[in-house]
């Protein structure tokens, strides 16, 4: 008889960061920056806290996705679902968690950068609601060199 997994959801912690990176390697659409050490989970999980979280089957990291502010808007990063855990609405579950905690703190709108080729994670955030936004271009800089950063 197949044994159905538990599954279970809980706020990130620093301790996380390998089994998140392993996750975000080998997921297409996520890409794993400078500032994804050890540290800078750290610092971000302190900056931010109860704000990003993380799904568990049976003990092992299935979902992530970190979520934070900046006194006037929320911004998520790094949302990833383990490839056999899909479409049981686990990213759905995570996205929930991150928007009630941004609400809890007063942030009542929430950004999420998505390249332009994943088609997954276009596919999820239009299903969700999400508005795709034509009107604007993100600019961003790198300073010292860092073009990883
Ligand atoms: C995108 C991703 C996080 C979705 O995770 P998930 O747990 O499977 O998502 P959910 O089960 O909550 O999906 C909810 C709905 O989103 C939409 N959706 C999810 N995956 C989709 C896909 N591959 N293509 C199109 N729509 C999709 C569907 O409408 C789905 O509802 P349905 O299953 O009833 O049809 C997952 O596919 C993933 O980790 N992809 C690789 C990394 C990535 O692209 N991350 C997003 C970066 S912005």
């Amino acid at each position: 008889m197949r044994r159905e997994s538990l599954l279970r959801f809980r706020e990130m912690a620093a301790d996380d960061h390998p089994a998140m990176i392993e996750l975000m390697r080998r997921s297409p659409g996520v890409s794993v920056r400078d500032a994804d050490t050890p540290e800078g989970l750290a610092r971000f999980l302190v900056r931010n806290p109860g704000l990003s979280f993380v799904a568990e089957s049976d003990g092992r990291l299935v979902g992530c996705l970190m979520g934070g502010h900046d006194g006037r808007r929320g911004h998520l990063h790094h949302l990833a679902v383990d490839a056999g855990h899909r479409r049981r609405g686990i990213a759905s579950a995570l996205v929930e968690r991150c928007l009630s905690a941004l609400e809890r703190q007063g942030i009542h709108k929430t950004h999420i950068d998505v390249y332009r080729n994943n088609a997954a994670g276009n596919g999820f955030w239009e299903n969700a609601g999400w508005s795709r936004r034509d009107d604007t271009h993100r600019f961003s800089i790198a300073r010292g060199g860092r073009e990883n950063a």
